[in-house]
């Protein structure tokens, strides 16, 4: 019989670190762990212990996944003791990712605050991909001062594609920084009540878009408020929702929110699928 909790040897290829404390790793398993966009995997640091972790690359890469990781405690502190080389374990896919056929035709809007935005770099990705499927693909990024912000030489690079915007914003006014300051929501100010404006002069539309944010429960919060606000269909908000996650296999409970395991069920949920909790974040 298969071993669910059998980790793939993942060999480290790259390291490269993004922030003072975010680094983005390139593993090469040595069977093929590939995913869909939104899913998450198990990693293990031999001696240590294991933490759930969503891949930032391109899910269309198949031989090798990136991993973009705030170093926070046990198993992140002694993953950034690793040299290239060296060895990990890799388990997964896990749960659900983004269900990307549904966007075709549509504006996407992406919305990352800290961190958050390594799990949407592999959406976005594959949104690049087949770009011409989508609409628009609009990607509004908070990070807490100038120095936390991630992937600071690929979002120029996105910036230039088709049918593509990116805003930034940081927390607080920093002397290095003359874009926006505010936190995230400060870049859906320009969302108009998508229910009682002149359709045709939107940047959005409410049957035409859907928005997927990842951050912080804080700022998935306030984010999923506002886009509700603005006339976004609960249906087309997706968020990725983090939990305490232990097995990944619907078999632990650690990760449950009412009747749903997000192991399984999400870590990606649309607001209307947790509109009645009181306090899902
Ligand atoms: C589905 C899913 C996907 C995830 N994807 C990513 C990802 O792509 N990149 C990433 O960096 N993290 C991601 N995380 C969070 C990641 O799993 C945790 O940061 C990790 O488990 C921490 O493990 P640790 O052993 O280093 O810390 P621990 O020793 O378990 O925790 C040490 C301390 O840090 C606190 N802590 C734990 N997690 C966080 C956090 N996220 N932020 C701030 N403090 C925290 C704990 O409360 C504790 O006080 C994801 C989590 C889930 C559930
Ligand atoms: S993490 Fe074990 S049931 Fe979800």
């Amino acid at each position: 019989m298969k071993n669910l909790y059998r980790p793939i040897e993942s060999v480290i290829e790259d390291i490269k670190k993004e922030t003072p404390n975010i680094t983005t790793y390139r593993f090469r398993p040595k069977e093929p762990v590939t995913f869909e966009a939104g899913q998450f995997v198990e990693l293990t640091v031999p001696g240590v212990g294991e933490a759930p972790f969503t891949p930032s690359s391109n899910p269309n890469v198949k031989d090798t996944l990136e991993i973009t990781i705030m170093r926070v405690g046990m198993v992140t502190e002694a993953l950034e003791q690793m040299k290239v080389g060296d060895t990990v374990g890799i388990r997964g896919p896990y749960g659900n990712g983004y269900n990307m056929k549904d966007f075709e035709g549509k504006e996407i809007l992406i919305v990352g605050g800290g961190v958050g935005l390594a799990p949407l770099r592999s959406l976005i990705l594959a949104l690049f991909d087949d770009i011409d499927k989508y609409k628009k693909v609009s990607i509004r990024y908070g990070a807490r001062t100038p120095d936390d912000i991630v992937y600071r030489d690929l979002l120029p690079v996105w910036e230039k594609k088709k049918n593509t915007e990116v805003l930034l914003t940081i927390d607080e006014p920093h002397p290095e920084w003359s874009g926006k300051v505010g936190v995230v929501t400060v870049l859906l100010d320009d969302l108009p009540l998508l229910t009682t404006v002149d359709v045709d002069k939107l940047p959005f539309t409410a049957e035409n878009a859907v928005a997927c944010a990842c951050g912080p429960p804080i700022m998935l919060k306030f984010v999923n408020m506002v886009l509700l606000e603005k006339g976004f269909d609960p249906s087309n908000i997706y968020l990725s929702m983090e939990r305490n996650m232990s097995c990944g296999l619907g078999k632990c409970g650690h990760c449950m929110l009412g009747e749903y395991f997000v192991c399984m069920d999400g870590p990606v949920m649309t607001a209307k699928q947790i509109e009645k909790f009181e306090d899902p974040f």
